[in-house]
């Protein structure tokens, strides 16, 4: 069976992710919609990109909304038709009431290769940095479903690279980040195609 990809995405920083998703819509390489961007941060440049591409855009956070920024979030989502929602740098743990009402419908990046190096404090640097002190050969990109826990849930996509010999963390971090842009759009045209059943 295939499904109509209508996306909502939820994002705190700059957004490269959700912008790559958006271009390759644009191009035809990915069939799916983007239909809504929610950040918790004012500032974050994922909500300029929101809106030089024209896509509804939203501030929702504990702060915009202090007694309901689930349900906020939820709301934003349906009124633009959302059935999916694609977490891309999202700083924020999800209240599982987001997963159960896009029926666990909810995806995850993760900048490397789950089930290691994810978990509580595993984000930006510190994840390549424990990658490097593991003396790993090779590190990735992982698309994952998103449980009640931090970078848990069914593995669905997964983006080697080969991690060098003079890698420091930032050398990593942008070698991963050029597959996370692929490996996003492969993993939704996969579910686009109904060859994988969210
Ligand atoms: C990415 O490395 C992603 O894997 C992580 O946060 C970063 C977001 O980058 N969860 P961007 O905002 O998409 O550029």
């Amino acid at each position: 069976m295939t499904t109509e990809l209508k996306l909502g995405f939820l994002a705190s920083g700059g957004g490269s992710n959700v912008q790559a998703i958006i271009d390759n819509i644009k191009s035809g390489k990915l069939n799916a919609e983007a239909c809504a961007v929610i950040s918790n941060n004012s500032s974050a440049g994922v909500l300029e990109r929101a809106a030089k591409e024209g896509i509804p855009y939203y501030h929702i956070s504990s702060k915009t909304n202090p007694d309901d920024t689930s349900e906020a979030i939820i709301n934003a989502f349906k009124s633009h038709g959302v059935n999916t929602i694609i977490l891309a740098g999202y700083m924020k743990k999800l209240d599982p009431a987001i997963i159960e009402a896009f029926n666990g419908r909810v995806l995850n990046i993760h900048p490397a290769l789950l089930p290691k190096y994810g978990g509580k404090g595993m984000f930006g640097l510190n994840v390549h940095k424990a990658v490097l002190e593991a003396g790993e050969e090779h590190s990735g990109a992982t698309i994952h479903r998103v449980t009640h826990e931090y970078d848990d849930g069914d593995i669905l996509g997964q983006k080697f690279v080969p991690v060098l010999p003079d890698d420091i963390a930032e050398t990593l971090a942008a070698r991963v980040l050029e597959v996370e842009h692929q490996v996003y759009t492969e993993t939704l045209q996969k579910i686009a195609d109904g060859e994988i059943e969210l």
